[in-house]
């Protein structure tokens, strides 16, 4: 199995997420980091513990990580999408373990160094924790194989201002940090995670299946659906999340993922979170212009919810 560190900001996708690499064979999850995003990063930890123990990896270290992004004040997340709790107001059973003594940056820093050139990075909430471990150790992107980052929008709009996707938007100058540090990178963006859906028929199945988890993801998903319903509807969800975790995990097919510079909005302007991808290229018909680039997710094949949800319930 490859070792996968997860940084995630639980959070209903990132509970799908979690899942997913859960019951992943070829993964070896070694470690998740916890930061603010959906929730604050200390309800993302308590959910990601309580989440791990009912999917019987309480062995799995959770690390606290950022409560305040880079250059400003976390101020309170999305609750209307994910509840205040992060869990769509449904209390996970209290598991009995607490985060580690580590910061999320420290046991990223400290998985890479472990194990170089092996280690994958699938990051779901701001970059956060991965800016700053990139400022305990500048050589992570030579010790880590590879990452993969849900966040972003290179042509889709954005889903918190006309521009920007929330975990960008939540930190920009992590992103742009990030982006820029010459890891293996590949971004999940709104451009392909918007046209992959969990429907109600998904979610029964999850209640029928009846055990603790899938029954527990079923009650959490119904306020997820709700906040949809709004936008396509119908009560149903799109696939943030466990999208990037398939496509660490190589059970999503990238039909189009041009090699191209991204460079993120910082400022303070309308345009702030905006991840400015060039892909002027392909107009031209040479897409992978520039082979150091991030790899930027434009289409996927196939349907990815169907795919979750034969995995969850196997
Ligand atoms: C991203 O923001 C968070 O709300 C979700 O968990 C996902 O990671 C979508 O924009
Ligand atoms: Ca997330």
């Amino acid at each position: 199995p490859t070792p996968v560190f997860l940084d995630c900001d639980t959070g209903v996708d990132d509970a799908l997420a979690i899942a997913w690499l859960v019951a992943s064979p070829g993964v070896d999850l070694v470690g998740v980091g916890a930061v603010s995003g959906n929730v604050a990063a200390a309800t993302g930890a308590r959910n990601t513990l309580d989440l791990l123990a009912m999917l019987g990896r309480e062995d799995v270290p959770v690390h606290l990580g950022a409560h305040d992004f880079l250059d400003h004040p976390f101020t309170g997340g999305a609750p209307h999408v994910h509840g205040a709790d992060g869990t769509g107001g449904v209390a996970l059973p209290r598991a009995v373990t607490e985060v580690s003594g580590t910061s999320a940056a420290q046991a990223l820093v400290d998985a890479a160094r472990a194990r170089p050139g092996e280690l994958r990075l699938l990051a779901i909430g701001p970059l956060t924790n991965v800016a700053l471990a990139l400022e305990v150790e500048p050589e992570l992107p030579r010790l880590v194989r590879e990452v993969v980052i849900m966040g972003g929008a290179a042509m889709a709009p954005g889903n918190v201002t006309a521009v920007a996707e929330a975990n960008i938007h939540n930190d920009p100058l992590a992103a742009a940090r990030v982006l820029d540090a010459g890891f293996d990178l590949t971004v999940v963006g709104l451009d392909v995670t918007m046209h992959q859906r969990f429907e109600e028929e998904h979610r029964r199945a999850l209640l029928a299946a009846g055990t603790p988890v899938t029954r527990a993801l079923g009650e959490v998903l119904e306020f997820y659906f709700a906040f949809y319903a709004q936008r396509f509807g119908r009560p149903c969800s799109v696939l943030h999340d466990p999208l990037a975790a398939g496509v660490l995990t190589g059970d999503v097919a990238l039909a189009l993922a041009p090699r191209v510079p991204v460079e993120v909005d910082t400022s303070d302007g309308p345009g702030r979170g905006q991840t400015i991808a060039d892909l002027r290229g392909l107009y031209h018909g040479f897409p992978d212009h520039f082979p150091g680039a991030p790899r930027v997710a434009l289409e996927v094949e196939g349907d990815f919810g169907a795919v979750l949800l034969e995995r969850l319930l196997t």
